[in-house]
């Protein structure tokens, strides 16, 4: 399939919440651990499709969106996606939602035990000025392979250079192999140790890690129009 990279529209909304959904689990569906659409695409996506639509890029196969980019320049700025989870864990009880209440307990009971037993996990996100930008990516399977991915990143990438940010990391399961083999292919380096991630778990129940990814980058020279003040000034 051959799909070109475009910006977002605010009428690619609902197709970039479902792929959001179809590929939420290493590229699978997240439906088998969590059938709530609306909270996960809400978690995973909203802030990026309703805050920062301009860091946004689709890729698009004939008219319809087979594949995102979801970027964030100041990750200070991003919305917390635990305070969103929380929202719908009580507001629309998914704490009691078979099919996604099991997600959310296991989850609660895994921070509540890691900080009892001391043991390293990734709760909360990452934050280090050196890399303030960060991203998640994903195609539907049919679109893998043959490119996009690499466009995508490299428009996003170029934004990075224009906006004067410093460097940019990515958080990803330690367990997508496909995925770290990825984001290095594009430039980017391990950071720090794989830690536990409260709440996921493999098929086969296993306990999954997180893993840091980061890539600096160097500021055009000129300054583009429109490019925020304050990123520039902290690129500096
Ligand atoms: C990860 C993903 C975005 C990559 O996109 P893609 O379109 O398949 O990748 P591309 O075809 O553009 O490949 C780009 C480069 O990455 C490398 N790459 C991609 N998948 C790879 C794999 N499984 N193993 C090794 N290298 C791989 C390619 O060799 C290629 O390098 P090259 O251009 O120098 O030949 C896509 O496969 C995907 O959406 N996967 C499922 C969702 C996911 O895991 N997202 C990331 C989690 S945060």
């Amino acid at each position: 399939m051959k799909a070109t990279v475009r910006p977002y529209r605010p009428e690619d909304r609902d197709a970039v919440r479902r792929i959001c959904f179809l590929t939420g689990y290493m590229g699978d569906p997240a439906d088998w651990y969590w059938r709530d659409e609306r909270s996960f695409a809400d978690v995973w996506s909203s802030y990026y499709t309703d805050a920062e639509p301009e860091s946004l890029f689709v890729a698009d196969a004939d008219g319809r969106v087979v594949g995102y980019l979801l970027g964030c320049v100041d990750s200070g700025r991003a919305w917390n996606p635990v305070r969103i989870g929380a929202r719908h864990a009580v507001g629309r009880l998914c704490l009691f939602r078979p099919g996604t209440a099991g997600f959310l307990w296991r989850t609660i009971l895994d921070v509540a035990l890691g900080r009892l037993l001391r043991r390293p996990a990734m709760e909360g996100s990452f934050s280090d000025p050196r890399w303030p930008s960060h991203l998640h990516i994903n195609l539907l399977p049919e679109a893998r392979g043959s490119g996009a991915g690499r466009a995508l990143m490299t428009a996003w990438l170029d934004r990075l250079r224009a906006v004067g940010s410093p460097g940019c990391h990515v958080e990803t399961l330690a367990e997508n192999g496909r995925a770290i083999a990825f984001f290095k292919a594009m430039g980017f380096e391990r950071h720090g140790e794989p830690r536990l991630v409260p709440g996921e778990r493999s098929r086969e129940g296993g306990r999954l890690h997180g893993q840091v990814l980061v890539q600096p980058l160097v500021r055009q020279r000129t300054q583009p129009e429109g490019v925020p003040a304050p990123m520039l000034e902290r690129g500096t």
